[in-house]
């Protein structure tokens, strides 16, 4: 039996967990501002990413490493004031978490406190920094596999998880981070059959991303699902409009229309008044104009 899953109640944490056993499966999307995330929100999605990944896709760098927290933050407010009911999470960005708890602790709390996130996201197993932010009130989604932030470490942007040892290094460390009190994880760029273990071992919900059909959830980036992007999508995409084709041809379109003087039309001009009608005189009765 699926847990029933209303059209406008707000999405807790505590419904996301709920929906771990039996679905409905989650639904979530990163969006960068208000008008994305007023759209996402209206069609229904269950949670929210303010994805670190908006340096590449908002802020044109070549990785995510060069976001800063200020930059986040702005984002994040925007987003926040499109969403009413789905869950909004904030990534904390390269830097912003590594160098101590403490400030891990103070960066956190500026997402929830000065851009009303509900939740943080961290990358990489930190299953002691996990329980500090969890003891002070801040949620934690977790995310292992490919972190994007690791990418020197990793070498490039490579599928993980495909030996038998990594596959034991994913398992540990997705059952540390389960219990120092994440409420869920991302689980990015893992074979679907190592994703359908880490799935069925868990007791919060895996939300994958170019890790196949087994997670209790999806995730995928605004601009790859709306056909923004400006490279050819990774083989875990999927596509669900020609973005970039569309708003080019509207562009092209807008400035044929310009160039040729068919765009404003009379319609989309303004008018001055009509000149009122002149006074039409009665037999015998004088008209004074007055
Ligand atoms: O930054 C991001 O967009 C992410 C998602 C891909 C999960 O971390």
């Amino acid at each position: 039996m699926s847990v029933w899953k209303s059209p406008s109640a707000k999405v807790t944490i505590p419904a996301l967990l709920e929906r771990k056993p039996h679905g409905p499966r989650i639904a979530a999307i990163t969006a960068y501002d208000y008008p994305s995330a007023r759209l996402a929100d209206e069609a229904g999605l269950d949670l929210v990413l303010v994805g670190d990944s908006l340096a590449m896709t908002m802020l044109g760098h070549d990785s995510t490493l060069a976001v800063t927290m200020d930059e986040m933050l702005v984002f994040t407010r925007a987003v926040r004031r499109g969403l009413k009911r789905a869950l909004l999470v904030a990534d904390m960005p390269f830097g912003s978490y590594q160098a101590g708890h403490r400030g891990a602790a103070r960066n956190a709390l500026r997402f929830m406190k000065e851009a009303g996130a509900e939740a943080v996201k961290l990358e990489g197993a930190h299953p002691a920094l996990v329980r500090r932010l969890v003891d002070a009130e801040i949620p934690v989604m977790g995310h292992l596999g490919l972190t994007p932030q690791a990418v020197h470490r990793m070498g490039g942007y490579k599928v993980q998880g495909r030996t038998d040892a990594a596959v034991e290094t994913l398992r540990r460390q997705a059952s540390q981070l389960a219990e120092a009190g994440c409420f869920s994880l991302v689980l990015e760029g893992i074979p679907r059959e190592v994703a359908a273990i880490l799935s069925a071992e868990l007791p919060i919900p895996t939300i994958g991303i170019g890790a196949g059909p087994a997670c209790d959830g999806q995730i995928l980036v605004w601009h790859d699902v709306l056909g923004l992007g400006q490279h050819p999508p990774a083989r875990f995409v999927r596509t669900y409009f020609e973005g970039a084709a569309h708003i080019s041809a509207a562009l092209l379109h807008y400035l044929h229309d310009v160039e040729s003087g068919t765009f404003p039309s009379d319609q989309e001009s303004y008018h001055l008044p009509r000149p009122r009608p002149a006074p039409v005189a009665e037999e015998g009765l004088a008209v004074s104009t007055a």
